[in-house]
């Protein structure tokens, strides 16, 4: 496995290449992101994975210095997991000047859901991504649906950019309690750590509710917000939506997911679920 640090020496390695598969993450590699590897390399070779924790999409006051910069034992899990190319750049190398030309996806995207509690957050997850789909120019590109809204915002990039790049979604990875594998998950103490498996029962419950046929969208959310909030939780949203497009359901939605992001002390998690409504007979 090659581990690449400049723009110059990744354009070298690519040339030429047609099928590369690529997976962009922010590095503190864990099991979900191996799955991405090891779900990209069914699609395409060589598998390239970038690592850089990108400060355009951190806002004021988040976690951008204090997010866990593990270059080393991300490689070896990278190598392990059958990826031939870390493309892990200096912050100087992909902005070598102030990134004056950005991405600004819709509004109906970005004044939403995560969108909404992080001004400015997928623009600056869009303006990266499209840079390092540019540098790399993969076949396919993978993303988890752990982080659903930016899988959604990627898919319209690739769509009105007309960029010949085939968007693959991996499914979560949890913990054995059901937790979805963070790297955020290392800032929560024990007792929050225990905590954490709330929101995911609590969307499990939507979930099963809905699928039982509850169609009282509102108290759904409302109570789950309500059962954080007594847990000690802040919240900042409970949401089921359209899975097509993170629109509020219509009666001929098919596909639904409920979505939530809620603080534990300093820390933000964020989960979703995914699901079919049962055909109508
Ligand atoms: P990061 O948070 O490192 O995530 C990299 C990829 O791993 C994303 O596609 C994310 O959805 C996926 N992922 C995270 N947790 C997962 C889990 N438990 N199971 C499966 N996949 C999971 O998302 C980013 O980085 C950045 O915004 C990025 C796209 C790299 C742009 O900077």
């Amino acid at each position: 496995m090659q581990v690449l640090h400049t723009v110059a020496e990744l354009r070298a390695a690519l040339a030429g290449q047609t099928g590369t598969a690529f997976v962009p993450t922010m590095g503190n590699l864990h099991a979900g992101h191996v799955s991405l590897v090891e779900l990209a390399r069914q699609h395409g070779q060589p598998v390239v994975a970038s690592i850089f924790v990108n400060p355009l999409q951190f806002g004021a006051g988040e976690d951008f210095e204090r997010y866990p910069r593990t270059l080393d034992a991300d490689c070896a899990r990278l190598a392990t997991a059958g990826c031939d190319i870390v493309f892990a750049p200096a912050v100087s190398e992909l902005y070598p000047v102030p990134q004056s030309f950005t991405v600004q996806p819709a509004a109906s995207l970005t004044q939403d859901l995560d969108g909404a509690f992080r001004p400015g957050h997928f623009s600056g997850v869009a303006t990266v991504v499209l840079k390092l789909f540019n540098l790399v120019q993969p076949r396919v590109a993978v993303f988890g649906k752990k982080d659903y809204q930016q899988l959604l915002v990627i898919r319209e990039l690739v769509r009105q950019f007309n960029l010949p790049i085939e968007i693959v979604a991996g499914d979560t990875l949890r913990e054995a309690d059901g937790l979805a594998m963070s790297s955020r998950n290392g800032y929560l103490d024990t007792s929050e750590r225990i905590q954490a498996t709330l929101l995911q029962r609590e969307l499990a419950a939507i979930r099963a509710a809905v699928l039982s046929g509850e169609r009282d969208f509102e108290t759904l959310t409302t109570t789950a917000c309500r059962h954080l909030k007594m847990a000690g939780w802040r919240v900042d949203y409970v949401e089921l939506r359209d899975a097509e497009n993170l629109q509020v359901p219509t009666p001929v939605s098919q596909q639904l997911v409920v979505l939530g992001a809620a603080w534990l002390g300093k820390t933000r998690l964020i989960d979703n679920l995914d699901f079919a409504l049962p055909t109508r007979a």
